[in-house]
């Protein structure tokens, strides 16, 4: 397994570390040398993420390990490599920062920031209505940790509530970087293997159709379904109807935002998940012009 791929990524004292593979089997609790196991935050197909306190720092992180009989499979270390790769190239706010990498023969994971608090998916399960004010605070706290991963030629591929995690004060961290492609990588290799990965529902139809060429505008297209299910409560099943249709209090430049972003053809969306966080905050001109032509209407009819 090469290390040097990883940049400045810096595994060591990690290099060394090995699960305990006694107590690691069966039922027993994980042992990773170095860390304390708190428990276990979440689960995937590929492993699990759990609290973990590094007991020489006394720092509490996240730690995200690939299953046993994952650590074996070359495809899935070289994917959570690249993970950990490109989300250790990107900085930003409402990006979940990783610290460091750990390769090992029976250990493979990413050490990251704790996120203490819950997922946008918990948060939805709540069942309580979002304030419009809310839910755009959100998705352009997303966008505009989106428009970082883009700036460095990364599309995430797979935006999705359980992939937005939620600080005490409910800032947004974006995490599982798992898929994410980059133009100039090995990716298509380790992504187009027949199967389309990516969560249906938040997938833009490129991505769907897994032939297409999938960039950054199929992001906004996923950002864009995630704000129609904070303001319409509804999960994505199908077609979208305009987000307005459920809610009187929506404004009409959000409406029209969000069935841009949503439009079949990527090159009929935004330009940039810049653009389109703009226009959430009224801040698009097109848009503009549209509500003033509506309301030369309203008032002259
Ligand atoms: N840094 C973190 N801090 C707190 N909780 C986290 C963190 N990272 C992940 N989690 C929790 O673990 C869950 C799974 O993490 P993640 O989405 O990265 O893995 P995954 O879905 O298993 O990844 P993959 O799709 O690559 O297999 C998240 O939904 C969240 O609940
Ligand atoms: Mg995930």
């Amino acid at each position: 397994m090469s290390r040097r791929r990883l940049g400045g990524l810096n595994p060591k004292g990690l290099m060394s570390l090995a699960v305990d593979e006694e107590t690691s089997a069966g039922n027993q609790p994980l042992q990773i040398p170095g860390f304390e196991i708190i428990s276990e935050l979440g689960r995937g197909a590929a492993g699990a993420v759990y609290e973990a306190t590094n007991t020489e720092t006394g720092e509490s992180v996240a730690l995200k390990l690939l299953s046993d009989e994952h650590v074996s499979d070359g495809l899935q270390r070289e994917r959570i490599e690249r993970e950990a790769a490109a989300m250790q190239a990107l900085s930003h706010p409402n990006l979940v920062t990783v610290y460091d990498f750990i390769d090992d023969k029976s250990v493979v994971g990413i050490v990251m920031e704790l996120v203490r608090g819950q997922t946008l998916r918990h948060l939805l399960r709540e069942g309580h209505e979002i304030a419009i004010d809310e839910a755009v605070r959100m998705v352009s706290q997303i966008g505009s940790a989106l428009q970082v991963v883009h700036d460095a030629g990364l599309t995430h591929r797979d935006l999705k509530p359980e992939n937005i995690l939620l600080d005490q004060e409910k800032n947004v961290k974006v995490t599982d970087f798992g898929i994410a492609f980059s133009e100039d990588s090995a990716g298509p290799r380790l992504t187009l293997t027949g199967m389309t990965l990516g969560t249906v529902g938040y997938m833009s139809p490129e991505q769907a159709d897994g032939f297409t060429k999938v960039d950054f505008r199929s992001d906004i297209y996923s950002l864009a379904v995630i704000l129609h299910e904070l303001i319409t409560g509804e999960s994505p099943d199908g077609r979208l109807e305009p987000p307005g249709l459920y809610r009187d209090d929506l404004p009409d430049y959000i409406n029209e935002a969000v069935v841009k972003a949503l439009n079949a053809k990527p090159e009929d969306r935004f330009s940039s998940a810049t653009e389109f966080v703009s226009a959430l905050q009224g801040k698009d001109p097109q848009v503009k012009r549209g509500l003033f032509d509506r309301f030369r209407k309203s008032t002259t009819t």
